[in-house]
C-alpha cells in the first residue's frame, strides 16, 4: 500500500462525513428551490449547512456561498469584484506566488483593460505589508493574496496586509484560505478580509465543493446566471450531500485541529531532520511561518519530478510542487518569484502529511526519502526512477 503524503493536493473523505453525506444523495433528494415538502426538507439541510460551516467561519450564514470548489470560488471574487468595481478603477494588486486559479484568472482579467500588479515576495515567500500599501492607488479595487501557499506552505501576514487596506475606501481584499483552511483557525470576522475561498476536498471533505465568503456589503457580480439560488450569487440547482459533506468535514476538522495541528507538525519536524540532512537539501518556504503539515525542500542536483516517480516506486506518494501544474515542462513561478534560479527549482519535492499520517508511515518515509534522494544525487537511481530510460537501453 502505497503511502500517501501528498494532502496538500487533495485528502481522504473522512467516513463519518460520508455517512452525513448518504441521506442527501438518497432519501432527502428534492431540490432546495421547490415549494413541496420534499423540496422544504432540501431547503432546510441546505439552511443547515450554510449555518454549520458560517458558525465555525464566525460569519453570517447568508454570507457564505457554496461552489464547486477552490477554483470557482477563486473565479467568482476575482472576476466578480473586478466587473463590480470597474466603474471606480482598474488595478488590481496580487502576489507574485498565488495559485494559478488566481494567476490565471487575473490575467484574464488583464485582456479586459484591468491592470494586474504582481508584489514580488522575500526568499521565504513572504509578502510585504508595506510593499502591498505602496501598490494601492486611487484606481485600485481589489486586492488578492493567499493565507498559506500550496508549494512551499508559507502563511501571509493577512491580518497586516488587511489593516494596510482597510483605510482605503472601495479596496476589496481577496484571500484564498484553501490550503489554510485544514490548519490555521478562521476568523473570518477577525481576519478582515472581504472575500475568502474555500475547498473541503483540502480538510477531507468532498471534491467538487467550496465556498465563497462575501462579508456583508461587499458588491460581486455573479459570474454564473440562470435561477436566484446562493442569494443570486451563484445560479444552478445546489449540490446539498456535497454542500452537508463540507459542513461536516469542516466541525471535524476543527474541533479537532489543535491536537492534529501539533501531532502532524512533530511527524512533519521529524521527517524535515532526516530530509535536510541529505547533502544540497534546502528548507523552501518560511522555516517557522508555515503550514504544520507541509515540507517542502530543493535538493541541488535532483530533478523533482524524478524524485517523486522513484518515491512513487518505492511506495510513497509526494509532489513536485502543485498538483495542478504536474507534466508541466516549466519550473514553479513559486520558486521562481521566491529567488530560485532554474536549476535549483527543478529539485524541488514537495511532501504533505495529513490528519490521517502515521507515525509508523513517518519511520518509513525517514528511512525512505533521504535514500532515493541521495540516490538521485549521486546518479545511481536515475535508470531505475525513469520508465523511458528502460525503453531507450
Ligand atoms: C491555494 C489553492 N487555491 C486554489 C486551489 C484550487 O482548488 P480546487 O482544486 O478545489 O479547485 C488549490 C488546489 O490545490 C490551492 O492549493
Amino acid at each position: 500500500m502505497t503511502i500517501y503524503l501528498d494532502h496538500a493536493a487533495t485528502t481522504p473523505v473522512r467516513p463519518e462525513v460520508v455517512d452525513a453525506m448518504l441521506p442527501y444523495l438518497t432519501e432527502v433528494f428534492g431540490n432546495p428551490s421547490s415549494a413541496h415538502a420534499y423540496g422544504r426538507r432540501a431547503r432546510a439541510a441546505l439552511d443547515e449547512a450554510h449555518e454549520r460551516l458560517a458558525t465555525r467561519l464566525n460569519v453570517g450564514p447568508r454570507e457564505v456561498v457554496f461552489t464547486s470548489g477552490g477554483t470557482e470560488s477563486n473565479n467568482l471574487a476575482l472576476k466578480g469584484a473586478a466587473w463590480a468595481g470597474k466603474a471606480h478603477g482598474h488595478r488590481i494588486v496580487t502576489s507574485s506566488i498565488e495559485h494559478h486559479a488566481v494567476g490565471h484568472t487575473l490575467r484574464y482579467l488583464e485582456k479586459f483593460g484591468f491592470e494586474v500588479v504582481e508584489l514580488p515576495v522575500d526568499r521565504y515567500g513572504r509578502l510585504d505589508p508595506d510593499v502591498v500599501e505602496a501598490a494601492l492607488t486611487d484606481r485600485t479595487i481589489l486586492v488578492s493574496v493567499m493565507l498559506a501557499n500550496n508549494e512551499v506552505g508559507t502563511i501571509q501576514p493577512i491580518g497586516e496586509i488587511a489593516e494596510r487596506i482597510r483605510s482605503r475606501r472601495g479596496v476589496v481584499l481577496h484571500v484564498d484560505a484553501v490550503q489554510a483552511a485544514p490548519w490555521v483557525d478562521l476568523d473570518l470576522e477577525a481576519l478582515g478580509a472581504d472575500l475568502v475561498s474555500l475547498a473541503a476536498h483540502k480538510f477531507e471533505g468532498p471534491k467538487g465543493v467550496g465556498a465563497l465568503y462575501v462579508r456583508h456589503g461587499t458588491h460581486l457580480l455573479a459570474q454564473q446566471h440562470g435561477g436566484s439560488q446562493e442569494r443570486h450569487r451563484r445560479a444552478g440547482t445546489e449540490s446539498l450531500a456535497l454542500a452537508v459533506g463540507m459542513a461536516a468535514a469542516y466541525e471535524l476538522s476543527c474541533a479537532e485541529r489543535p491536537g492534529t495541528v501539533a501531532r502532524v507538525r512533530g511527524l512533519r519536524d521529524r521527517l524535515r531532520d532526516a530530509v535536510l540532512a541529505v547533502d544540497g537539501a534546502e528548507l523552501t518556504g518560511h522555516p517557522r511561518e508555515r503550514l504544520p503539515g507541509l515540507l517542502s525542500v530543493v535538493v541541488t542536483g535532483t530533478d523533482g519530478s524524478a524524485v517523486a516517480l522513484g518515491l512513487d516506486l518505492e511506495g510513497i506518494a509526494t509532489s513536485v510542487g502543485s498538483a495542478c501544474a504536474t507534466g508541466s515542462a516549466d519550473v514553479s513561478h513559486v520558486l521562481s518569484a521566491m529567488g530560485y534560479p532554474d536549476d535549483e527549482a527543478r529539485g524541488a519535492l514537495r511532501i504533505s502529511l495529513g490528519r490521517t499520517t502515521t507515525s509508523d508511515e513517518i519511520d518509513t518515509a525517514v528511512a525512505v526519502i533521504p535514500t532515493v534522494l541521495r540516490a538521485h544525487r549521486s546518479g545511481e537511481a536515475v535508470l531505475a526512477a525513469d520508465p523511458l530510460a528502460e525503453l531507450q537501453v
